[in-house]
């Protein structure tokens, strides 16, 4: 009899790659993936912590469950990942939800197949969450569901401790894998057909191989070396470590996309300083000026919080300003929210749900405005777009450009994995709309 797993992901690209990992697991004991929970044996949620949303989410779907658990006793219920390796949380986890039979954290995702065998076994329930920084997993199965990207992580775990976030606790501090198997494993999905190599890590721009040495420029100019049309991208960057070897790299390659997420989180300098990020909006902006230097055309994209503790309406203006200045291709904007065991979760001054509210709407109309400018100047253009998938609702292929562009077109073949000439006709947001063209 066939046995099917559904894994619901939350959250960021490492989550995402974090997926294929434990799908690669659950295939190797011989389960098949299906799209709905009610045909599952194993259901695991990989959750995110990053914000309160992020968590009630991952809690609303857990909750959700415990009738279809009631009508088959048989299935196992797997939480993982970010919320439950917080402090206090697998515990609480399991007296919310005492149906969920394994809870396990960040550091032991490749244990996965022992806790479920004792379960099997008829262990109550499994609550495993592994302290410390974690190893670094090398020829875990991956079940990508990506194609034809992939996802690479070069770098697990953070040391930068910015005052808003969890990551760094729930991650343990920042180790990188070893060049060579880094390359082994990019070589090898490129003979796989991958199209595009996306490297992953909290601050790529700190990766330093351990036995070598080989730091980050070094490593991406290698990886471009290598044969053959694909596209090589990486998150996230911090602005303190982007440096001016790895903007003559990004443009000396024909394969490393020009584009940049370099998230910038605020605009004033006092806000940056209680966010421990090390850079004033002077620097940021020189290193959005070097990066325009090297590549006029790199489209630079940002993350930004606003709500931040003590954040005054001066300060707000100061992101309104310096967003101007930047001018993003794209940004995800963020309230902040308060994440118990930081350091701007005890600071003085939360800022009032409905002053955040309002500033987030009005940071999103300006990036938005940035946004359309950009797509409309596409219009009558010839771009280049890797083909990842088929949207139904439009009946349109779809896919990015090297910038980070969705475009959508028409056609008769099946052009998923391939680099399609599309001639823009039309732009709607951060959408571009065209035919290909030879
Ligand atoms: N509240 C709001 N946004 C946050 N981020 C990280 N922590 C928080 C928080 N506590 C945002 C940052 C980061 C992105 C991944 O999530 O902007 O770059
Ligand atoms: Fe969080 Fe800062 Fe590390 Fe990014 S660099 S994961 S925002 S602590």
């Amino acid at each position: 009899m066939k046995k099917y797993f559904h894994i619901v992901t939350y959250g960021c690209q490492m989550n995402l790659h974090e997926s294929e990992k434990i799908a690669g697991l659950l295939s190797e004991l011989g389960y098949e993936r299906c799209d709905s929970l009610d045909n599952a044996d194993i259901v695991v949620f990989n959750t995110c912590c990053i914000r309160e949303n992020a968590e009630n989410h991952a809690y609303g779907n857990i909750g959700m469950l415990k009738k279809l658990k009631a009508a088959k006793r048989d299935m196992i219920i797997a939480v993982g990942g970010c919320l439950p390796q917080q402090m206090n949380k697998a515990e609480n986890l399991h007296e919310k939800f005492p149906y969920v039979d394994i809870i396990f954290g960040t550091h032991n995702l490749h244990k996965l197949k022992e806790y479920i065998a004792a379960k099997q076994h008829g262990k109550k329930a499994v609550i495993a969450i592994e302290e410390g920084d974690g190893v670094v997993c090398e020829g875990e199965p991956a079940d990508r569901t990506s194609y034809p990207n992939a996802w690479v992580n070069i770098t697990y775990g953070c040391n930068n401790f910015c005052s808003y976030c969890i990551v760094p606790y729930v991650r343990g501090r920042e180790r990188s894998r070893e060049f060579k198997n880094v390359l082994e494993e990019v070589k090898t999905l490129l003979s796989d057909g991958y199209k595009e190599i996306t490297l992953l890590g909290q601050n790529v721009n700190s990766y330093a191989s351990p036995t070598d040495g080989v730091r980050f420029p070094e490593l991406i100019s290698e990886i471009s070396a290598l044969e053959g049309k694909f596209r090589l991208r990486f998150m996230t960057s911090h602005p303190k470590d982007f440096s001016e070897d790895l903007a003559k790299a990004m443009a000396d390659s024909d394969k490393i996309c020009h584009c940049l997420h370099l998230p910038v989180q605020s605009g004033s300098d006092k806000i940056l300083r209680a966010m421990n990020r090390k850079y004033t909006s002077a620097d940021y902006l020189k290193k959005v000026e070097l990066l325009k230097k090297y590549m006029p055309d790199c489209a630079i994209t940002t993350d930004i919080i606003v709500g931040f503790p003590g954040e005054t309406e001066e300060d707000f203006n100061a992101t309104l300003r310096l967003v101007e200045e930047a001018n993003f291709a794209s940004a995800f904007t963020f309230v902040y929210s308060r994440r118990a065991g930081t350091k701007a979760a005890e600071m003085p001054d939360q800022i009032d749900a409905e002053v955040s509210k309002r500033r987030i709407m009005q940071l999103i109309e300006l990036v938005n405005s940035q946004t359309r400018v950009y797509s409309a100047a596409d219009v009558g253009k010839t771009v280049e777009i890797l083909c990842e998938g088929y949207d139904e609702k439009r009946g349109l292929y779809l896919g990015r450009t090297e910038y980070g562009r969705m475009g959508y077109f028409a056609s008769e073949n099946n052009l998923i994995g391939e680099f399609v000439r599309m001639k823009v006709n039309q732009a709607n947001g951060v959408s571009l709309f065209g035919d290909p063209v030879e």
